[in-house]
Parts: structure tokens; C-alpha cells; sequence
């Protein structure tokens, strides 16, 4: 081991039996409040508080930390006009000709459709990108690892972030998504991933009433 560059792990912080078992079950109960939201206030947000989340993504583990993943953040009305229209324009497509009969029906209970005022009303957007391949200094292809996995962990991580921080989140999949490349000005070699509305919701908002899974019925213990 010593033939590498390791340090020791000071950052590792140990709590009691009864700390930990605190600890989980009031994140828990803080992570149980988080709901997606889909009427977002104009009210701006503090940019800080978006870079610090996005630094708390960045933490996330990944393919042999290649960190495979960029967000392209979103403050320009223009921008988020022209997101809008393509969004909506690729949505139109979906509810009315692309999506299947179940797949329909699944979402009824979202009360989702081809609109999305979100994208214009929301402070901040942020497009996430899977880097398939990264490019180095002399501009050759670098093979990444895992980059579905590792960005799916940033976002669970930033979406959890977010939350911590007071705000709310949705997050955005318009089908198909190749839009948001030419629109946010990204390389060939990321593909979208998500696009995250972020802001506060907007006064009296309401969430679909939905469960979820019980302990018994996501897990074993074997
Ligand atoms: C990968 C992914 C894609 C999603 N795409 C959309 C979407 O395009 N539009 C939408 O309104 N909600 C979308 N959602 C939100 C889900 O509908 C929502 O997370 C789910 O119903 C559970 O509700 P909750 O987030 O309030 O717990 C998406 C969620 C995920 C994880």
C-alpha cells in the first residue's frame, strides 16, 4: 500500500450506537418531506447555495473517480425559453404519438402533460450530463467507468442536497433529450442525463398523494 499516495482517513468520523441510531432516523424522517414539485415560485435562490450543492454532488463515488459527469446550470430567461419550447414540442410529441397506452396511464395520477411553465418559471435549471468518455490535455479519448451508475449516485446526491437546503426539486426527463446539448452548448461527448428544475414551490402547491414501499417490501435480510 505505502508505494501509493494514501493518507489516513481523519475526515472518518465514528458515532455512539446511539448517535448513529438517531442520526439515520432523523435523516430519514427529513428525507421522508421530500416531494417533487411541479409549480415552482419565481422567488430567486441563492447562488451560493446552488454551487455548495453542486460541490456536494461532486463528492459523490464513481467509476475509478473518473467523475464522469458535468451540470450545466440554467439562470438566462432566454435559455430557459428555448429549453421550454423544445421541451414542450418533444413532450407534445410523446403524450400525443410516443408514449404507450400504459404508460399513459401510469402517469394519470401526476396530472403531467405537454406543458411545462416550470422551465420559465423556476430560478434555476440544471441539465446533468454523463461524460461517455472524457478527453484529456492533448485532446485524446479517455475511457470512463460506470457513468450511468456514478451520475445516477451525483444526482440522488444533489436531488438529497437540494432538499437539505430548503428547496425543491424536479426532476425533468424530456424524451428524447438530445436538445438540451445544442441548447446548454455541450460536447458530443456528454449525453443528457436529466434536467433538474430547481427553486422554492410555488405558494399552496399541491403533490400528488402516493406511497411508499414499506421496509418489508424493498429489502431482505438474508
Ligand atoms: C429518472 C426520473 C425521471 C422523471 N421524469 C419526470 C418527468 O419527466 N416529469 C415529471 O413530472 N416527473 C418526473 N419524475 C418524477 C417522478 O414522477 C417522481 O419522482 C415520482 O412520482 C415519486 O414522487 P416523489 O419524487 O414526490 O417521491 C422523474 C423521476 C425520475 C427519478
Amino acid at each position: 500500500m505505502s508505494e501509493y499516495n494514501f493518507k489516513p482517513h481523519t475526515d472518518y468520523k465514528e458515532y455512539t450506537v446511539e448517535e448513529m441510531e438517531r442520526r439515520s432516523e432523523n435523516f430519514y424522517k427529513d428525507l421522508k418531506r421530500r416531494r417533487t414539485v411541479r409549480e415552482f415560485s419565481p422567488r430567486p435562490v441563492s447562488k451560493y447555495v446552488i454551487e455548495q450543492c453542486l460541490l456536494a454532488a461532486g463528492t459523490a463515488p464513481n467509476g475509478a473517480n473518473k467523475q464522469p459527469w458535468h451540470f450545466a446550470v440554467v439562470e438566462s430567461d432566454e435559455i430557459k425559453k428555448k429549453l421550454r419550447d423544445a421541451a414542450e414540442d418533444e413532450e407534445h410529441e410523446f403524450y400525443h404519438r410516443r408514449a404507450t397506452q400504459d404508460w399513459l396511464d401510469d402517469l394519470e395520477q401526476f396530472g403531467t402533460d405537454e406543458h411545462k411553465p416550470f422551465l420559465e418559471e423556476a430560478p434555476y435549471l440544471i441539465g446533468i450530463f454523463s461524460e461517455s468518455f472524457s478527453l484529456n490535455d492533448k485532446g485524446n479519448k479517455e475511457k470512463n467507468y460506470y457513468v450511468k451508475e456514478s451520475v445516477g449516485i451525483a444526482t440522488g446526491m444533489l436531488i438529497t442536497e437540494l432538499h437539505n437546503a430548503g428547496l425543491v426539486t424536479l426532476t425533468h426527463t424530456p424524451s428524447p433529450m438530445g436538445f438540451l446539448n445544442e441548447i446548454m452548448n455541450r460536447p458530443d461527448n456528454e449525453k443528457p442525463f436529466l434536467l433538474l428544475v430547481v427553486g422554492y414551490p410555488a405558494d399552496g402547491v399541491q403533490v400528488p398523494d402516493i406511497k411508499k414501499k414499506g421496509l418489508k417490501e424493498i429489502s431482505t435480510f438474508i
